[in-house]
């Protein structure tokens, strides 16, 4: 039984960052209502009511896996892996984006799926086989039928955007040989919940896993996890790698103690999403008198990162271009546009933070790390950093 535990409010499609023609929105918004349930039975943390897929990864999909060092870094290194662990001949990956990761690789051994017709485009156009359509039994089955049994499939910030997972699972099943692998990362709930990371939630993340969760709605598919990386990116993953039950792969020690440590912190209660969720009110409340403090100073504040997480900030916690300014984002497509929601105009950084600015909120916490080194400038001259994660506070030199 489902049961929810957290409501983040009125909530806009995070990708869909509008265009302003004499500063009048020209596209009419759509809102739902972000709720946050949590299943007893399969211990899986999701959005009560996700929004129709269809609305979301449209031609017009902005994000570009590409655009972070720290991603460019993590795609290479993960695919060296892979190849040296299981040795794929062929490979596909669900959700290619721009082709971040199928560039690690020879054009003829991997094949790309990728619902978002620009960028299935885009890694069509460099030579990838690609099949501009979602993850479903239909197209697994057509796969199969056209390349036999694959070696590896590999999923990055993708399974997690599907609402219907038995659907993905058994699509696996079919088109995974007797000894393929199947490795999937998504961020990861007992990092949300160490963090307070609440903006994790948007309406791309329809789920946030566990291991305890992920477990159990394998086994209706045949599958079983043998192995997992709890892994830094994207403000705390994890990996996991899945095969047939009827496969070669032990289980690696690994899994039995992150199952221990998941009970251990009652990952599978309802009381702990509960306590988490009155954190998240705190957090707000920490957010809105900081922000408004710094304001009354007269100080200048920007968002570092117009990130499809700092949408369900920005709109739970009710902040708008009265307390950001702007936000600045590297991404093309963001540029010149408005947040959705809050409609806080976006810029490129254009080089560094500008000097006049005194307070970043970090929109992109989770490049902190990218983010200091390259804004060495800005922090040497007082100027200091937001964040909301694990608390709200100040970052400075
Ligand atoms: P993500 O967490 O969903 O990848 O979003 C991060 C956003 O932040 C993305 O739109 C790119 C942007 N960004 C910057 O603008 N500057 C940076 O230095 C980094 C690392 C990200």
């Amino acid at each position: 039984m489902k049961k929810i535990f957290l409501n983040l409010l009125k909530q806009p499609i995070t990708n869909s960052y509008l265009s302003k023609i004499n500063n009048r929105v020209i596209k009419k918004e759509f809102f739902y209502n972000l709720s946050v349930a949590y299943d007893n039975k399969t211990h899986l943390v999701s959005l009560s009511k996700p929004v129709n897929p269809k609305m979301q990864f449209t031609d017009k999909y902005a994000h570009r896996a590409s655009q972070s060092i720290t991603m460019l870094k993590s795609f290479k290194k993960i695919s060296k892996n892979l190849k040296k662990r299981f040795k794929p001949k062929k490979t596909l990956e669900i959700g290619s984006n721009d082709g971040v990761f199928l560039k690690n690789f020879k054009k003829k051994e991997i094949i790309a799926v990728e619902p978002c017709l620009n960028l299935a485009k885009i890694t069509k156009k460099k030579g990838y086989l690609t099949y501009p359509e979602f993850w479903t039994k239909k197209l697994s089955k057509k796969i199969f039928k056209k390349h036999n049994g694959l070696d590896l499939i590999y999923a990055a910030n993708t399974i997690c955007h599907i609402p219907n997972l038995r659907e993905v699972f058994d699509a696996i099943s079919i088109s995974l040989d007797k000894n393929g692998v199947f490795v999937f990362e998504d961020p990861y709930i007992g990092a949300v919940l160490k963090m307070n990371s609440y903006d994790q939630f948007y309406d791309e993340h329809v789920h946030l896993f566990s291991l305890l969760s992920i477990s159990k709605l394998l086994k209706d598919s045949n599958l079983r996890i043998f192995d997992i990386d709890l892994l830094d990116t994207h403000g705390g993953s994890i990996r996991f790698y899945v095969c047939k039950n009827i496969s070669k792969f032990t289980v690696k020690e690994k899994v039995k103690l992150l199952k221990k440590k998941e009970i251990k912190q009652e990952l599978n209660k309802f009381k702990t999403y509960k306590k988490f969720s009155l954190r998240v009110k705190k957090s707000k409340k920490e957010l809105l008198t900081l922000l408004k403090k710094i304001k009354l100073k007269g100080k200048k504040v920007i968002s570092y990162g117009a990130s499809y997480k700092s949408a369900t900030i920005f709109n739970y916690c009710n902040i708008g271009t009265e307390l950001i300014e702007y936000a600045t984002d590297t991404t093309k497509n963001k540029q010149g546009k408005f947040t959705p929601g809050k409609h806080i105009p976006i810029r490129s950084p254009n080089g560094e933070i500008e000097d006049n600015v005194d307070y970043a909120f970090l929109g992109a916490w989770n490049f902190v790390k990218e983010i200091k080194k390259k804004e060495k400038n800005f922090l040497k001259r007082g100027g200091k950093f937001i964040s909301h994660v694990p608390n709200v506070k100040l970052i400075g030199l």
